[in-house]
């Protein structure tokens, strides 16, 4: 039987230049999707795949990320004190509990591979997830999340499983690449890998879309993986040389991803989940008419 996924990483040291001058004090994973933090709503998603554990490799100027889950005093007494408990609840059912966070920095920006590597000590010798923040994923017609599927698809198969997803050729060469052996249909097994393929050279137009279950083998290869695509250490190279040794699955997961390192990504996101919620659609599509939208 596989072992349960207790642990997540999350790599937050990311810079944001693409979001400056938004991100010169606030970290790009504190910018908001509606009334959440991108991170809280990552949180989320692998809470609900019944992470417990979140492992979030940060960055100097990233203390915001660490305060905010963690209890805020003041403001929880003056919730309290003004009877809006309401408020109150949603705010505390958004926290993990006690001890269940750890933060670690990343030193210097080697790359992906290097920030997973930064939390081997946490993850220690077991199966875990990655959570790249920059996406955001909606659940599709089964309101599953993205994670969620993956840990289904692990526990048909275990080994590391990856999510995929689909996009226009032409758009192939800002991503991890995937290619297809054997095909389950939703699952299948992954033949190949490469982390930014030159244009006209990826094996498919799966990429990966940022939401991966790896396990602990992972830490040593990284640890000696030599600098890939963008002179970085690359997870994907790491995932590469693992997988002559264990299998790979990936998962076309019923859902959508909004990749909330662009800005027209950051932007659909923002419409997407307001027209998800009921309180605010009808407001949305009207302001939208006004904008000849
Ligand atoms: C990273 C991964 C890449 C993946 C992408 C998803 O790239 O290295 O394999 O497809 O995230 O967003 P980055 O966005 O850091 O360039």
């Amino acid at each position: 039987m596989s072992r349960k996924i207790r642990k997540a990483v999350l790599p937050v040291a990311g810079l944001g230049t693409r979001f400056l001058p938004a991100t010169k004090t606030v970290p790009k994973e504190m910018l908001t999707v509606v009334d959440r933090p991108i991170l809280q709503h990552v949180v989320d998603e692998a809470r609900a795949a019944g992470v417990e554990h979140f492992i979030f490799v940060t960055g100097r100027n990233k203390s915001v990320i660490e305060d905010h889950f963690d209890n805020a005093y003041e403001l929880e007494d003056t919730l309290r004190r003004r009877g809006k408990m309401k408020e109150l609840e949603a705010l505390m059912s958004d926290l993990p509990g006690a001890g269940n966070c750890s933060f670690t920095r990343q030193q210097a920006p080697l790359g992906l591979g290097h920030a997973v590597w930064c939390a081997r000590e946490l993850v220690g010798d077991e199966p875990f997830a990655v959570l790249l923040p920059d996406m955001v994923t909606m659940g599709g017609a089964s309101k599953s999340q993205c994670l969620a599927q993956c840990v289904e698809a692990y526990a048909k198969h275990g080994g590391n499983v990856i999510a995929v997803e689909q996009v226009p050729a032409e758009e192939t060469h800002q991503y991890g690449v995937v290619a297809v052996g054997k095909d389950h249909g939703r699952d299948f097994e992954i033949t190949g890998m490469v982390e930014k393929p030159a244009k006209g050279t990826a094996p498919s137009n799966l990429i990966i879309s940022g939401r991966y279950i790896l396990q602990p083998e992972i830490f040593d290869i990284l640890g000696t993986v030599e600098k890939g695509a963008g002179g970085e250490i690359q997870l994907t190279d790491g995932m590469k040389a693992l997988s002559s040794r264990q299998s790979f699955h990936g998962v076309r997961f019923d859902g959508r991803t909004y990749d909330c390192g662009s800005k027209i990504g950051f932007l659909a996101a923002n419409l997407a989940f307001a027209l998800e919620r009921p309180e605010l659609a009808d407001a949305l599509r009207a302001e939208a008419r006004k904008l000849g939208l």
